[in-house]
Parts: C-alpha cells; structure tokens; sequence
C-alpha cells in the first residue's frame, strides 16, 4: 500500500518515519501542497495523507479517485478543506486525527496572550539594540480579567483550564456546554453577550458555514473598547480587513493570529526574500500590538508523534476494514 504524504515538511519526515507503519505500507514525502497540478503525483496510492492547506476539493477529489486513491488520511483535527460529499460520492473515505495534544495549541494562544500583553516582541528587539527604556510597554494583570472562549471542545477547555489557574473569570459560548467546565466556574453565555464583556477572547470553534466571519465589523464593534483578540482556530473565523479597521480605531487593542484565511499561499515557507505580495497582511504585521505566527501552535514533538501515530493506526484500521476516525458529510 502506497501512501503520499503532500505538504510535508522535513519535521513529518521525522514523525512519520519513528511512527509504526502499517504492515506493507510505504511512505512518499511530498513538499508541494496537493492541488490539481500535482494530484497526478498519488497516481497508484491508495492512500493520500493531507494537511491543512491542501487541496481536496471536488476536482481534486476526482483526479485522485481515477489515479486509485480511496482513502484520504488527514493529519490535521480541522476538515473544513474537505468536500465531503464529492469524497463520498467518488467512494474516497475519509479520515482525521480528531485529538493529538489540544495542551499544544491552547498553550500557544496562552502565549500570544502574554507575549502581547507583557509585549515581550517589543522588549525583545529593544534590549538586542541596547534599548532598555520602557515606555510603551506597559500591561496588565490577568489575575481577575474575563476571558470569552469561543468553542469549548478539546482546545478550548484546555485553554479554558489554564486561563482558570490564572485566576481569570471565564465565559463560553459553544451550542454544547460542557458541565465539567461550568463545574470549574464556566458561565456559558450568546456571543453578543461573551464579546460584550470579555477583555480577552480566543476562538476554539472549527469552521463551519455558520462560524465563517463570526468576527466581523458588527462583533468588534460589540467588544470591550481596547479588548485582545486570540485566534488559533482558522483564518476565516475572521474578516480581516475588519479587524485592520478595528486596529486603527483602537476598539482591538491587541491581536494575536495563529492562522489566517489566505494563509495557503504563504505560510510554512520562507518566503523572507521575496516582496509580500498580500497588502491585507502587510498591513497586519506594521501594527506593533499585533502577533502573527505562521500556523505553529499545533508544532510540539507531543503533537506531533500523536499526529503521526494516529494517522498510522486510522491507516491500519481502515486497511483493515475497520476505519476509526471517519468524517463524513
Ligand atoms: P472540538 O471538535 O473538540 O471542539 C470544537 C468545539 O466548537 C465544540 O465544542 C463545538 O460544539 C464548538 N462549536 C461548534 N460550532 C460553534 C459555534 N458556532 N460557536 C461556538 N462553538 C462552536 O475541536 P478542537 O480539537 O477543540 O479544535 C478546534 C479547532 O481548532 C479545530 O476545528 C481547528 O480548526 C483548530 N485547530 C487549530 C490548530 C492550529 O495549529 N492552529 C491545530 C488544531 C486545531
């Protein structure tokens, strides 16, 4: 059994070769993303294993379907990339790594929140120039601040649980509460009501068709006036050029962005000695209370010898005639 890895990176190279293989399975790294282009490159796997920024619509899907795919291994928890319904009606399975360390990526958006308030980015490149002033560095406590968690699934309740040990007051907004959150003083609130008094919110939703902009100029204008905004969701959870309005006038006082809804044609490469082309992020990275990092907060060894095993065993299981993991329409 073939299986093409696509938009791997030398640190999946590493994962999935310590992973446990399935009997007779053999692995192909391939660096470029999956798109029309290259879908000809899986021509006799049976297994294509996909990231987040891969390509797997319908078109796609059917190239795949006639080269002998029939099963799509995602390493990634978030398919909102997938056409389901075309994977279903080619006969293509599908399968995700629902879990592989939520600690990772709560624990990433808890670090934009400090880095942004404390405004460590600044002091960083302040004290190298021998600049130990501190004007303009100022920030506050976050014993005592509300936070606003946007989805209390995996990722939001381990956030969820860190922002509690620092003695933060803790609102939600999910369709399904969960009572153990409530049991630790989680008051589960609309939206409106979240944004209108949280200082901090942080977006743990997947994408969906209801959550696509879910932060628009309507919801900024409903926040606390200088509030922070952490998203470690996905880009389109946000209409950026919204969020550039709201930066300007000050009503966001601080963004911290892990993803970003153009984020395919640029992150996870260097692409440090060609002129940005996109003018909505340039803008984004001249606001100096504005943390961009390029899609990392799931990049510790925890997640990813998780992600690697996982995708082996949802591999095996399907090979077995037994999928685990399935997404379906
Ligand atoms: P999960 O499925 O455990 O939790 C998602 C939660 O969001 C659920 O409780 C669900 O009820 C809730 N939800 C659904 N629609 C909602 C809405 N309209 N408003 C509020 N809540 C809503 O998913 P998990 O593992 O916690 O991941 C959340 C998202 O984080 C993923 O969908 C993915 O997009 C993103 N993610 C980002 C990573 C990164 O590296 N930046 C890595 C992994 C996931």
């Amino acid at each position: 059994m073939r299986i093409i890895l696509f938009s791997s990176q030398p640190y999946d190279h590493d994962s999935f070769t310590a992973a446990t293989l399935p009997v007779g399975a053999e692995l192909e790294f391939q660096h470029s993303h999956l798109t029309l282009a290259t879908a000809p490159l899986a021509q006799g796997c049976a297994v294509v294993c996909a990231f987040i920024n891969d390509d797997l619509s319908a078109s796609v899907l059917q190239r795949l379907a006639a080269g002998g795919t029939r099963l799509i291994a995602l390493r990634s928890a978030g398919y909102n990339h997938v056409d389901l319904s075309a994977a279903q009606q080619l006969g293509i399975s599908v399968v995700r790594v629902p879990a592989y360390s939520p600690f990772a990526i709560a624990e990433h958006a808890v670090a934009l929140i400090l880095a942004l308030n404390r405004r460590i980015h600044r002091a960083f490149n302040r004290t190298r120039e021998g600049d130990f002033s501190l004007h303009g560095l100022i920030g506050f406590d976050l014993h005592g601040k509300t936070v606003g968690i946007v989805g209390t699934g995996q990722i939001g309740a381990a956030f969820a649980r860190i922002m509690a040990g620092f003695g933060c007051q803790l609102l939600a907004h999910d369709p399904h509460p969960d009572p153990q959150l409530q049991a630790l003083g989680v008051r589960y609130l609309p939206l409106a009501e979240l944004l209108a008094h949280a200082q901090i919110v942080s977006l743990h939703c997947p994408l969906t068709s209801d959550t696509r902009h879910l932060i628009n100029r309507q919801s900024l204008a409903c926040m606390q006036p200088g509030a922070m905004l952490i998203n470690t969701g996905r880009g389109a959870l946000v209409d950026t050029p919204a969020l550039i309005d709201a930066l300007k006038s000050a009503q966001l006082g601080y963004l911290g962005l892990d993803v970003y809804e153009e984020e395919a044609a640029l992150f996870f490469e260097d692409q440090s000695d060609q002129p940005l082309q996109d003018d909505v992020l340039a803008r984004l990275l001249t606001f100096p209370n504005v943390i961009v990092t390029a899609h990392q907060a799931f990049l510790t060894r925890e997640a990813l010898a998780a992600i690697a095993s996982i995708t082996m065993e949802n591999i095996a299981c399907w090979a077995a005639g037994q999928p685990q993991n399935l997404v379906t329409a």
